[in-house]
């Protein structure tokens, strides 16, 4: 199955553009797989870390949908929270309708 486009911008500014991502796999293990800086998955996606904190974009967020509860529980522990858009990217499940989706990689601890 063909991948999707997902873009992360990192806190250098630097947008990194990764063009087929797989389906079915979180936005964390293709951003460390990646080498994308700032997204560590220190826990290895589960949910208890926050080393994968991004922002999704304002036309993201309806299709990504938000936080469930153990994901606001851990993200209630980071310090550059923003409520409208903060995710763990390592509950965001690539889908193809995620084709195209773009977050920040939010500043490390
Ligand atoms: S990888 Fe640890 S919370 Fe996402």
């Amino acid at each position: 199955m063909r991948g999707i486009r997902v873009v992360l911008i990192q806190n250098d500014g630097v947008a990194r553009t990764i063009d087929n991502a797989a389906i079915g796999v979180s936005l964390m293990e293709v951003g460390r797989a990646e080498g994308v800086d700032g997204i560590l998955g220190d826990c290895g996606g589960g949910c208890s870390c926050a080393t994968c904190h991004v922002y999704v974009d304002a036309e993201w967020q309806q299709r990504v949908g938000p936080p469930d509860d153990v994901e606001i529980a851990t993200l209630d522990m980071v310090s550059h929270l923003q409520q409208s858009n903060s995710r763990l990217c390592c509950q965001i499940v690539l889908t193809p309708e995620l084709d195209g989706l773009k977050v920040t990689v939010a500043p490390a601890e």
